[in-house]
């Protein structure tokens, strides 16, 4: 039975009145995605979204990762209910935040123990740095093309991308290496014959351009905001020796790899690798904003960062927050979430790959878990990306179905919640086929 039901045209009459009230008075600048669909959402239940007009979709994106446990959980909405009527801001202790700590540590690997919580993402990731700083006592940091961890002045320069043109000037010590993405490798090599030529750059990148005071070398352990790019785990490794051997921290950012969303707890499993700091957000609250930076007691130790009231912050670890991250991770280990996220994404993915026999647009598929990457190419030969204009055609193709998508971007991401079941992703996907088809017909 359908999971998906359109009862209006997309977007319908409510929706379109909702927009038009929204129009006048809110600020440019918000989510593409949701501005190209031009719908208003009113419910949602597990990975199905249910617009103003009543129309239901699939969700492949869950708020671009944030989701985690899909929609209108009543364990979840259950626990943020009782703790708001009983005690909601302050940073004292807690049994709340105590019975959080615990299930954190429970999870994280080796000895990575001990969290200190924010409620933004970028914050966690300048914490981190601040973090990296006191421990270290240096101050330079090496990030990657294709990187993304946030949009505040202090990690702008971490990002990787064109999104920087014309917000200058950028902080000083920051160095941008190009990351192993192998289906459009930088160095126009092969994985077969580059003998691991971009660790051998960063190398000697940071010999050349430093001044030999590395703090930390920073990574998405598989790029997430870049396409979910997955590198290959040998580079990753070698960027912990590498910034090991110079002194310095490494940092996963795992604010979209953490928590389930790879089929593992955290994304650096994959690679190999116990990073010396972890941020985490995203899926971690399940939508609740609640963030952090983890480290070893050996890190947490170092000043300033630890001195009273220095890594500290008005909102992070409030009761509330507590309780939405400890019922996010309770669910995700009682309903066996991570697993979940394991097999659902094992059959996408399959599902994707025998597409690629049928759709010339689908030039490079891959994933592990719920974060697949597709790439959208104009000529599979050339891997030519798919133009954004197109992108947004086939994005509308899959709207019109049913299906909520990244496909606005010659690089999708499909992230749905990681409750998704064996249905809707067979739904979610024979959608896409057929949006596929339709967008391919009509002269691409
Ligand atoms: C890997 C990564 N780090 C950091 C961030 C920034 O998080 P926030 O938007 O909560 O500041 C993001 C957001 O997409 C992200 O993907």
């Amino acid at each position: 039975m359908s999971q998906v039901k359109l009862l209006t045209e997309i977007p319908g009459p409510k929706s379109r009145a909702i927009v038009a009230r929204e129009k006048p008075y809110l600020a440019p600048g918000t989510q593409w995605v949701w501005q190209l669909a031009g719908i208003a959402m009113d419910h949602g239940k597990g990975a199905l979204l249910t617009d103003a007009d009543g129309n239901t979709y699939l969700d492949f994106l869950a708020g671009i990762c944030v989701s985690s446990l899909g929609y209108g959980h009543p364990g979840y909405a259950q626990a943020i209910a009782e703790q708001v009527a009983r005690l909601h801001i302050g940073s004292y202790a807690t049994e709340t935040r105590a019975r959080l700590l615990e299930q954190v540590a429970a999870l994280t690997p080796g000895d990575l123990k001990r969290i200190q919580l924010y409620s933004g993402g970028a914050e966690a990731v300048e914490s981190a740095l601040r973090l990296a700083r006191s421990a270290t006592g240096a101050f330079e940091v090496l990030s990657f093309w294709g990187g993304f961890h946030g949009k505040t002045a202090g990690v702008l320069n971490l990002m990787g991308s064109d999104f920087k043109q014309g917000l200058g000037p950028m902080l000083p010590g920051t160095f941008n290496a190009p990351y192993p993405d192998c289906y459009r490798c930088p160095f126009k090599t092969t994985l077969e014959r580059c003998d691991l030529l971009c660790a051998e750059f960063v190398r000697e990148k940071l010999r050349y351009e430093t001044s030999g005071k590395l703090a930390a070398i920073i990574m998405e352990p598989i790029q997430g905001t870049a396409g979910n790019v997955i590198p290959p785990a040998p580079f990753v490794q070698a960027m912990r020796e590498l910034a090991h051997e110079k002194g310095a921290l490494f940092i996963c950012d795992e604010m979209i790899t953490g928590f389930g969303r790879t089929g593992k707890n955290f994304g650096s499993e994959h690679m190999g690798v116990v990073p010396d700091l972890m941020t985490v957000g995203k899926g971690f609250g399940a939508g609740f904003p609640v963030t952090g930076v983890i480290a070893s007691d050996r890190i947490v130790n170092a000043e300033p960062w630890s001195k009273p009231s220095f890594s500290s912050s008005s909102y992070g670890g409030n009761p509330l927050a507590a309780a939405a991250a400890a019922a996010s991770l309770r669910i995700m280990v009682e309903e066996k979430l991570v697993e979940n996220s394991a097999r659902i994404g094992a059959l996408i993915l399959a599902r994707l790959t025998a597409m690629m026999e049928k759709h010339p647009t689908l030039g490079d598929v891959r994933g592990r878990g719920l974060l697949i990457g597709v790439d959208l190419v104009a000529d599979r030969k050339t891997r030519a990306p798919l133009e954004k204009k197109r992108c947004e055609r086939l994005y509308l193709e899959c709207l019109r179905r049913g299906l909520l998508t990244m496909a606005y971007s010659p690089r999708l991401r499909i992230n749905p919640p990681l409750c998704l079941d064996e249905a809707g992703a067979h739904e979610g996907c024979d959608i896409f086929d057929a949006a596929l088809t339709a967008f391919e017909q009509g002269g691409n």
